[in-house]
């Protein structure tokens, strides 16, 4: 078997020509949807992350603005720059790009950050709400899978998913989305005894470990369908993700690549939370709808 591609680029693209049109929309409302991005110090994988999700908000026509911070900038400078964004009118979604310096307390941080605005979906308030199902925010990266399963016409209800990884960011709630769709969730973690044992029994496994080569063609049954999250830069350039790629695409029915797979798509899945923001916070509510709002809503916009 030769497993098919699940394309996030093309996915992306697809996507962001609908979200460009949404913009528009709202912009004729007199809604101009917009994103601020705080960036503290020169972690230069951040920069470029930052870079590629200020250049989505150009190619969807939403307003975005760059808050690069030094360092050593205190921690109460950076609490009040974020008193500043929830202020201000004009920026429908905040996104602190993690992770931050040392000295500063990152929880303090995210919970400074009003959960209107919650683009990423970290403040406690929303990653409660997802806890119980009823998120205003999906926190990107997860979203971005999930999106990417149901347009490939893969139903997880019922299905033993087996994750990779137990970060905040994308193990955990990613669990937390899988089990809202009644899949049989396992979380594996660096401490997991034997990880071959539970990826062998995986119908999904989605991959978020952080470690090129993890998992190898012995680790997975026929016919798997594979999430690739991880994005590992090797010491000859090359980016690969966490799967033997080659050797598991021989088993797998589904696979995503790397570059190209999951990576585009969670910072396409942010501006869709932007444009939902921009539309809430507009006072439209339920009016996502009559804003003319077809967007890959996965969940209802409004608890
Ligand atoms: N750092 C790595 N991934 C993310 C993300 O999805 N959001 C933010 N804010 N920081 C990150």
């Amino acid at each position: 078997m030769s497993a098919r591609i699940i394309d996030g680029k093309a996915l992306s693209r697809q996507l962001r020509q609908n979200f460009r049109r949404h913009a528009e929309h709202l912009k004729q409302q007199g809604i101009v949807p917009g994103l601020a991005v705080v960036l503290v110090g020169d972690n230069p994988a951040s920069r470029v992350y930052v870079n590629n999700k200020i250049k989505a908000c150009e190619e969807c026509g939403v307003h975005s603005s760059t808050h690069s911070l030094p360092a050593d900038t205190r921690e109460a400078d950076l609490l009040q720059r974020i008193e500043a964004l929830n202020a201000d009118d004009t920026v429908h979604g905040i996104l602190v790009q993690l992770p931050l310096p040392a000295h500063i307390d990152m929880r303090r941080v995210l919970e400074a950050i009003d959960v209107n605005k919650d683009v990423d979906g970290f403040h406690l308030y929303n990653v409660g709400a997802l806890a119980t199902g009823n998120t205003i925010f999906p926190p990107c990266t997860p979203y971005g899978v999930q999106l990417l399963l149901e347009t490939a016409g893969i139903d997880v209800a019922g299905q033993n998913v087996v994750i990779v990884g137990a970060s905040n960011i994308v193990g955990k709630p990613m669990a937390l989305m899988l089990l809202q769709k009644e899949a049989t969730v396992t979380v594996c973690h660096a401490r997991t005894r034997d990880l071959a044992q539970h990826t062998i029994l995986a119908d999904i496994l989605i991959v978020a470990a952080g470690r090129p080569n993890l998992i190898v063609p012995q680790m997975v049954r026929r016919g798997v369908v594979v999430i690739d999250v991880g994005i590992n830069r090797l010491a000859d350039g090359r980016i690969v993700g966490d799967v033997d790629f080659e050797g598991v695409s021989e088993k797998a029915a589904w696979i995503t690549p790397v570059p190209g797979g999951v990576g585009p798509m969670t910072v396409t899945m942010l501006i869709d939370n932007t444009l939902r923001s921009a539309t809430r916070l507009a006072g439209e509510g339920e009016g996502i709808g009559s804003l003319g709002w077809d967007a890959p809503t996965l969940h209802p916009p409004h608890p």
